[in-house]
């Protein structure tokens, strides 16, 4: 079947609500779907993709802390684990492993090229700025700590400076930085950089590193009941 079509009956199937009753792709080209070698999703994923990938759990991290900070103004029931797991996935996975691509990968090809320095020094002030609030909202969410009224105040405002800047900068970061690498290097440079995001994946975050900080964030976001999405949709 020609992709063309393919694509057409995914369309149609969408608009319908039926995606899930067209075939995947592999079966309709007539490739063995699910047997064989199983497929690796990160193959062929480019460094920005995995980036930008890794802004969605840091999103999900932002969006906890909302909802944790809502129900504290709110007076209602809520674990200061909320906010230390989720603090810890941001002092993991966000600052020891994403940042840190940017800081080794990225951000020094633009340095090199001359392009977009500023931007550059800004983001890399941030993520130290980022890390300090991190400890502060790791201190302040120890129980002992967070069953003091006070800390709870200076909790909140953490959560609200660390929310406030990190918004915009990966918004930044995937709407002017990323894209812009392509303007500065081949995509064979493009991949090569993936290819050593990927090695340090397994070495900062063992297999599946990124599968584990998803796994991690959907645990959080069960706890608190903001997991099921229909649950947003307006009706
Ligand atoms: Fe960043
Ligand atoms: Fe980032």
């Amino acid at each position: 079947m020609a992709r063309d079509e393919i694509d057409r009956r995914k369309v149609l199937a969408a608009g319908l609500g039926l995606l899930a009753a067209v075939p995947p792709l592999a079966a309709l080209e007539g490739k063995p779907a699910g047997k064989g070698k199983a497929l690796d999703p990160d193959e062929g994923v480019t460094a920005p993709e995995d980036l930008m990938k890794e802004h969605g759990v840091l999103n999900r991290c932002l969006l906890i802390y909302e909802e944790g900070m809502r129900r504290l103004q709110a007076k209602q029931e809520v674990a200061p684990e909320v906010f230390l797991h989720t603090a810890e996935l941001v002092r993991t996975f966000v600052e020891q492993y994403h940042e840190k691509n940017e800081e080794n990968y990225i951000f020094p090809e633009f340095v090199k090229a001359r392009k977009l320095v500023d931007l550059v020094e800004t983001l890399k002030t941030q993520h130290v700025a980022g890390r300090k609030v991190t400890a502060e909202i790791l201190r302040l969410s120890q129980p002992a700590q967070f069953r003091v009224a006070a800390n709870r105040g200076q909790l909140v405002a953490a959560c609200q400076s660390f929310i406030r800047m990190y918004r915009p900068h990966e918004a930044r970061e995937d709407t002017v930085l990323f894209p812009a690498l392509r303007t500065i290097l081949d995509a064979k440079q493009v991949a090569a950089l993936g290819d050593r995001m990927e090695e340090d994946e397994h070495k900062v975050l063992g297999e599946e590193g990124f599968e584990h900080s998803v796994a991690k964030v959907e645990a959080i976001e069960k706890q608190l009941g903001i997991y099921e999405l229909g649950q947003f949709t307006p009706r």
